[in-house]
C-alpha cells in the first residue's frame, strides 16, 4: 500500500469517484493513511488504506451497494480508535467496536447502514475510587483509581499513555459516567474513566519480558508436551471439524488468564450465531458466574462486510493490551485467522494489487507478524506486570498445511498445535498431533516447571515424547507383521504408549472433571504410566509372559481415575493395586 506521510490531517469534504465492493475511491479530500472518513449519503464509515496522488482509497465497513459516484465523502481527521474504559467486559462487538445488542435494537434483523453506536455506555455511572491523591506525581499509564467493572474484575483507570508526566491537581471519588471529569493534572489535562486509542498502534509499555511463565491450560497435551508462555503466541491449524473452536473455548474457560478477548470470524454461515448464543451461556468454572464477566467478544458474522473483519483483529488486540496495561494476564483467541486473511485478500484484489501466493496480498506475512508481535509479557508503564497471549486458529482449505496462511503463521508463532483430521475421525480428542506439534518455549519454561511442579515432570515429559516417537517407528513394522512378532520389550513400549495416548493425551472437553487437569494431576498420570513401564520390564526380566503383563487391571483403573472427583484417592488405590498385581505375577 502506498503511504504518503506529508499530508496534514484535515477534515474537509470530497466526493466519491469510484466504488468497487468495500473499496471506495474518493477525490477532493486530503486525509492521511488510516484516517476515518464517512462515505456517501448514508455516511458509511471507512478507513483510508491507500493514497494515489489526488485519489484517496477507502475501505468501507458497511455494505456499499447502491452508493453512487458523486456522493459526498466527509473527512474526520482522526484514525480508527476504540473507546477504552469500564463496560468493555461482557460486551459483544462487531469489528469496529459497535455493540451488537445496540445495533440489533437500532436495526432489527435487517442491516440498515450508517448506524453509529459508541463502544461503551456513556450514560451508565460507575463508582470510582481514586488510588492517587492531590499532589501525587503521575506518568503516562499511572493507575489513578479503581472501578468494580464486573463482580470479579476490578478495572484500573489509567492516565492515557499519550499524556505527559505531571502532578495530580485534583481527583474525585464517587459515581461518574465515562465522560465526566474525575480529576485534572497540573498541566490542565482532564482525567476521565475512558480514553481512546488508535487500533493500529500498539500501546506502549515499559519493557518486554522474557516468556518464562507458562499459561496453564489444564489441558494435558498442551501443558505437558507443548506449553505456551504467558505473553506467547500459538497457532491451532486444523481442517474442518477437527476441534479448533472447542480447543479455543476450552482455553478461554480454563487457562489461567484473567481476561479473555475472543474474536470470532464466522466460519460457516451459522457458526457465529452459535458463538453469539453459546458464549454468553458459558460458565466461568473459577467463579460459577458467566464467563462473559471477564470476556470481551468480537463477532464477525458472515453478513458483515469484509473490511470490518479486517479491522476486528486490531480492535481485539488493542482491548487486550488495555487490560494488560492494568496488570492483567489476557488471552486473545482469534477463530479463525484464515477468515481475516481472506478479508485482506478480497480488499487487495479490489485494489488491483499485484497478488502474491494463492491471491493473498504480498504483505500477508507482514500483517500476520504485526498482529502476533503485539503479544507479550510486559512491565507496564505503571510498573505492573501484564501479558497478552495470542492463540490463533487457522483453517487451511482441505486441511493442507502447505498454504500461505498456515505457512506464514508458522514462521511467526512459537507454538504449533497441529490438529489432525485422522485423530478426530478416530474420536481421539483433543485431536492434536503429538508428532507434528511443537513449542519453542519449552527451554525458557523449564525453570518454572522444575520449581513449581518438579524436575520429575520435565523428565517424564522427555520420556513420554521419546516413547511416542518410538511408537511411531514401531507402527510401520506392526502394520506389516503384527505386534505379536515384536520382541517382548517393544510390545511393552506399545502398551505404554497406548496408555499415554488414551489416558494422558486424550481429554474430554465436555466431561466435568476431565475437562481440566491441574499440573499435579498431570504429573501423577505420567508417573503412574512410567511406573507401569518399570514394573513391566522387571516382570519381563523375571520371565513373566508379555500377555500377563498386558492384562493388568490397574491399567484400565488408571484410565477411569481421571474422571473421578477425588482423583488423588483413586490414584492411590490404582498405584497400590498395580504394585500388588505385579508382585504376584509368576514366570511362565
Ligand atoms: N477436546 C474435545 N473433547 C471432546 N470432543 C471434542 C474435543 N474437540 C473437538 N471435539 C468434537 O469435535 C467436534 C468439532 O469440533 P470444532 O467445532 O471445535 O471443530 P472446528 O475445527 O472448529 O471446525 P470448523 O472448521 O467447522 O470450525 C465438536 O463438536 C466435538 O464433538
Ligand atoms: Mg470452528
Amino acid at each position: 500500500m502506498a503511504m504518503q506521510v506529508t499530508r496534514e490531517r484535515t477534515s474537509g469534504k470530497g466526493t466519491i469517484y469510484r466504488i468497487s465492493g468495500p473499496v471506495v475511491t474518493a477525490q477532493g479530500i486530503n486525509s492521511r493513511m488510516y484516517d476515518v472518513v464517512f462515505v456517501g449519503k448514508e455516511q458509511l464509515m471507512g478507513e483510508v488504506i491507500e493514497i494515489q496522488g489526488d485519489k484517496t482509497i477507502v475501505q468501507v465497513y458497511e455494505d456499499t451497494s447502491g452508493v453512487r459516484p458523486g456522493e459526498p465523502v466527509v473527512e474526520t481527521g482522526r484514525p480508527l480508535v476504540v473507546e477504552l474504559g469500564p463496560g468493555l467486559l461482557t460486551s459483544i462487538y462487531d469489528g469496529i467496536q459497535r455493540p451488537l445488542v445496540v445495533l440489533k435494537d437500532k436495526m432489527g434483523d435487517f442491516i440498515t447502514r450508517g448506524v453509529q453506536a459508541p463502544g461503551l455506555d456513556h450514560a451508565k455511572k460507575w463508582d470510582f475510587k481514586p488510588t492517587v491523591k492531590k499532589g501525587d506525581a503521575v506518568q503516562p499509564g499511572t493507575i489513578l483509581g479503581e472501578v468494580q467493572e464486573t463482580p470479579t474484575i476490578v478495572h484500573r483507570v489509567m492516565v492515557p499513555p499519550d499524556a505527559k508526566p505531571s502532578k495530580v491537581r485534583d481527583i474525585k471519588a464517587g459515581k461518574f459516567t465515562i465522560d465526566e471529569v474525575i480529576g485534572t493534572l497540573d498541566d490542565g489535562t482532564e482525567l476521565r474513566m475512558m480514553h481512546k486509542w488508535p487500533v493500529r498502534v500498539p500501546r506502549p509499555n515499559e519493557e518486554k519480558l522474557r516468556p518464562e511463565i507458562p499459561l496453564i491450560t489444564g489441558q494435558r497435551i498442551l501443558d505437558g508436551l507443548f506449553p505456551v508462555a504467558k505473553g506467547g503466541t500459538a497457532a491451532i491449524p486444523g481442517p474442518f471439524g477437527s476441534g479448533k473452536t472447542v480447543t479455543q473455548q476450552t482455553l478461554a474457560k480454563w487457562s489461567d488468564a484473567e481476561i479473555v478477548v475472543y474474536i470470532g470470524c464466522g466460519e460457516r454461515g451459522n457458526e457465529m450465531t452459535e458463538v453469539l448464543t453459546e458464549f454468553p451461556e458459558l460458565k466461568d468454572p473459577k467463579t460459577g458466574g458467566p464467563l462473559m464477566n471477564r470476556t470481551v467478544l468480537i463477532a464477525n458474522t458472515s453478513n458483515m462486510p469484509v473490511a470490518a473483519r479486517e479491522a476486528s483483529v486490531y480492535t481485539g488486540i488493542t482491548i487486550a493490551e488495555y487490560y494488560r496495561d492494568m496488570g492483567y494476564d489476557v488471552s486473545l483467541m482469534a477463530d479463525s485467522t484464515s477468515r481475516w486473511a481472506e478479508a485482506m485478500r478480497e480488499i487487495s484484489s479490489r485494489l488491483e494489487e499485484m497478488p502474491g501466493e494463492e491471491g493473498y496480498p504480498a504483505y500477508l506475512a507482514a500483517k500476520l507478524a504485526e498482529f502476533y508481535e503485539r503479544a507479550g509479557r510486559v512491565k507496564t508503564l505503571s510498573g505492573k506486570f501484564g501479558s497478552v497471549t495470542v492463540i490463533g486458529a487457522v483453517s487451511p482449505p482441505g486441511g493442507d498445511f502447505n498454504e500461505p496462511v498456515t505457512q506464514n503463521t508458522l514462521r511467526i508463532v512459537k507454538v504449533f498445535w497441529a490438529l489432525d483430521a485422522k485423530l478426530a475421525q478416530r474420536r481421539h480428542f483433543p485431536s492434536i498431533n503429538w508428532l507434528n506439534s511443537y513449542s519453542l518455549y519449552q527451554d525458557s519454561l523449564n525453570d518454572w516447571f522444575a520449581k513449581n511442579v518438579g524436575q520429575e515432570f520435565l523428565d517424564l515429559r522427555a520420556w513420554a515424547m521419546d516413547a511416542l516417537q518410538q511408537e511411531a517407528e514401531l507402527q510401520d513394522i506392526v502394520q506389516l507383521v503384527g505386534s505379536d512378532s515384536l520382541p517382548a520389550e517393544q510390545q511393552v513400549t506399545l502398551e505404554v504408549t497406548r496408555m499415554l495416548r488414551e489416558i494422558f493425551l486424550q481429554q474430554n472437553a465436555f466431561h466435568p472433571i476431565d475437562t481440566f487437569a491441574p499440573l499435579e494431576r498431570q504429573l501423577k498420570i505420567l508417573r503412574a504410566i512410567k511406573r507401569y513401564e518399570v514394573l513391566s520390564k522387571e516382570a519381563l526380566a523375571r520371565g513373566v509372559p508379555v500377555r500377563t503383563i498386558g492384562s493388568v487391571k490397574s491399567k484400565s483403573e488408571l484410565g477411569k481415575a481421571r474422571f473421578e472427583q477425588d482423583f488423588d484417592k483413586a490414584y492411590e488405590v490404582v498405584m497400590s493395586g498395580m504394585e500388588q498385581e505385579f508382585k504376584v505375577m509368576e514366570a511362565a
